[in-house]
């Protein structure tokens, strides 16, 4: 349970907040590479409360700038990007991705307004398929969270993401939360003879989780320890890296992923997940599965299509759960953890909660958080933007262990 007071300061992130300001020391994933094409369309990018634009340059550089056009704040995104530059349609004002004004044909030739006039412009990077941005205040951006994707093939990697309308907190705590997996998602998990098969192994083998959580440098590693009838116990570590990354363990050899829950403001979030394959080009098969083809919306900037809101109590599916074909009423895990999200309110009145011992992932995170955030605000250098982190090596661990100790074979 937080106070009133608590809750205000981990949701809020516009402008001025501290959370805001606490995030915006990181680097975070801002937009797909793919949606920008040399010279083409800008984009029009909404993080942390804020309106930006990004677009790609004649030589193939990322611009990442604050939307209004210095000028008199005509939206960017409605700009022409031509010749190493975007141009503003209102008067032609001209700027590079390095955030120069470097045409100002509206005013009488001499004028020197161009170099008087500051444009905020982001340090901006691609890494899997994915534009990331630091918007913080220092003049130089902290080290990159080097994950073990960075280097890897385009070919290997699906990054997609979801726009859920709730508060990011929500979906930070559901993503750690293991102990819900084996209510919610149930239909999708192996249960009776094949429980201890596949990439989510003995997950319904016990309802009960009993946690165990490791401070790390970077955040947490939680194990979510399920006890079998027989005495064989099923571990699954999951991974908390600040201010918002997750990793969620599985039994697959050589497909990783990771999660990242962006606020888009205070009541709308990015839920961006990277998945790839260190073995080599994903086949087609499984990047379908992992877009989910079929189950959720075709759109990789928002897989959560079609969506209804708390009028339409979420499109869940009384029928099939009527038949007994569906527990939740959703066709695709991530509905069920979107749905779920948005129906606990836009921002949650955790003042109201009543928790108990399987929620102490989310507890710790929270002070995690609050501890960031007091870092921030003292002047502080948290450990896991040190640059000492290696991200590369942070692997999530889902373990079954038999009653004598010795480890159990999945099945596939
Ligand atoms: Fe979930």
């Amino acid at each position: 349970m937080l106070s009133k007071e608590q809750n205000e300061l981990l949701c809020r992130i516009e402008p001025g907040t501290v959370m805001g300001d606490t995030l915006r020391q990181f680097w975070l994933p801002a937009i797909r590479s793919a949606n920008l094409e040399v010279d083409g369309a800008p984009e029009r990018v909404r993080m942390l409360g804020q309106n930006f634009v990004a677009f790609r340059d004649t030589t193939g550089r990322v611009g990442f700038l604050d939307e209004g056009c210095p000028h008199r704040g005509v939206s960017l995104a409605l700009g022409r990007n031509e010749e190493c530059g975007l141009r503003c349609i209102f008067h032609g004002w001209k700027i590079n991705v390095d955030g120069q004004v470097v045409e100002v044909p509206s005013e009488p030739a001499g004028s020197n307004l161009a170099s008087k006039v500051r444009v905020n412009h982001y340090p901006a990077r691609e890494e899997a398929g994915v534009v990331w941005v630091y918007l913080g205040k220092k003049e130089e951006a902290p080290p990159f969270p080097a994950f073990d994707f960075v280097g890897r093939p385009l070919e290997n990697m699906v990054p997609r993401k979801a726009i859920v309308n709730c508060n990011w907190v929500s979906l930070l705590e559901g993503l750690l939360d293991s102990s819900h997996v084996s209510s919610l998602h149930k239909d999708w998990l192996p249960t009776g003879q094949d429980v201890l098969s596949g990439p989510n192994a003995g997950v319904m083998g016990a309802l009960s989780v009993t946690y165990e959580i490791e401070e790390r440098p970077y955040g947490y590693q939680a194990n979510a320890r399920r006890k079998l009838a027989n005495g064989t116990e099923v571990n699954r570590k999951t991974e908390y890296i600040l201010p918002s990354f997750c990793m969620i363990p599985s039994t697959l050899k050589t497909l990783r992923g990771v999660s990242c829950i962006v606020p888009i403001d205070d009541e709308h979030t990015n839920f961006w997940t990277l998945s790839w394959d260190t073995a080599g080009p994903l086949d087609a098969a499984t990047a379908d599965r992992l877009r989910n083809v079929g189950k959720l919306g075709p759109d990789p900037d928002n897989i959560y299509f079609p969506r209804a809101g708390a009028d339409k109590v979420w499109n869940q599916d009384r029928e099939a759960m009527k038949k007994g074909t569906s527990y939740a009423g959703y066709p695709a895990l991530p509905i069920e953890d979107f749905a779920v999200s948005e129906s606990q309110g836009i921002i949650v009145d955790r003042s109201a909660e009543k928790l108990g011992t399987s929620d102490i992932a989310i507890i710790r995170m929270r002070r995690l958080l609050f501890d960031l955030a007091k870092d921030y605000q003292e002047g502080r250098t948290p450990e896991v933007l040190s640059g000492n982190i290696e991200f590369g090596k942070i692997r999530p661990v889902h373990e079954v262990v038999a009653a004598d100790g010795a480890p159990v074979e999945i099945k596939a």
